[in-house]
């Protein structure tokens, strides 16, 4: 009895892990995740300075940028979560992502940009 309950757990919690991992981005994923930038020219030149070294590429463990389902979960927190995260720092992710000069505006629409789907800039 007792065996075949927790054999019924774990099933349970296996599919749910399995339903919660987001897939993993492919090749078209990261090629537009290194060559995405945002449109408004200074925001643009602090995302590449700042953000993007990590955040295009799986060399690192941030979301990537334009990858939605990696953002997902994130997103659940709410915008003003993730600009917090994002000024103070968060695990691995430093405090402004070394942009010393984002304003909480700037954060904020470096997330809105990164978090959501990009196209491929040549
Ligand atoms: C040195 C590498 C690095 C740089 C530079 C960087 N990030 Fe990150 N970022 C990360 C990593 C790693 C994570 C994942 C942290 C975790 O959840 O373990 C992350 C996560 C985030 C998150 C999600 C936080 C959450 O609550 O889930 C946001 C938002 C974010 N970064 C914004 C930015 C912005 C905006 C910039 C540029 C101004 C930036 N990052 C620059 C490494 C970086």
């Amino acid at each position: 009895m007792f065996a075949k309950l927790c054999c019924v757990l774990l099933c349970s919690l296996a599919v749910s892990a399995c339903q919660k991992a987001p897939s993993p981005p492919g090749s078209a994923d990261l090629r537009v995740a290194e060559l995405a930038v945002p449109d408004e020219p200074q925001l643009a030149q602090k995302y590449a300075r700042a953000c993007q070294t990590c955040h295009s590429s799986r060399a690192s463990t941030a979301p990537l940028t334009g990858f939605v389902p990696d953002w997902q979960v994130r997103l659940q927190q709410g915008l003003p979560t993730l600009v917090t995260h994002a000024r103070e720092g968060y695990k691995a992710m430093p405090p402004r992502g070394y942009c010393n000069d984002c304003s909480d505006q700037d954060l904020e629409a470096l997330i809105v940009f990164m978090s959501s789907t990009q196209r491929a800039k040549e």
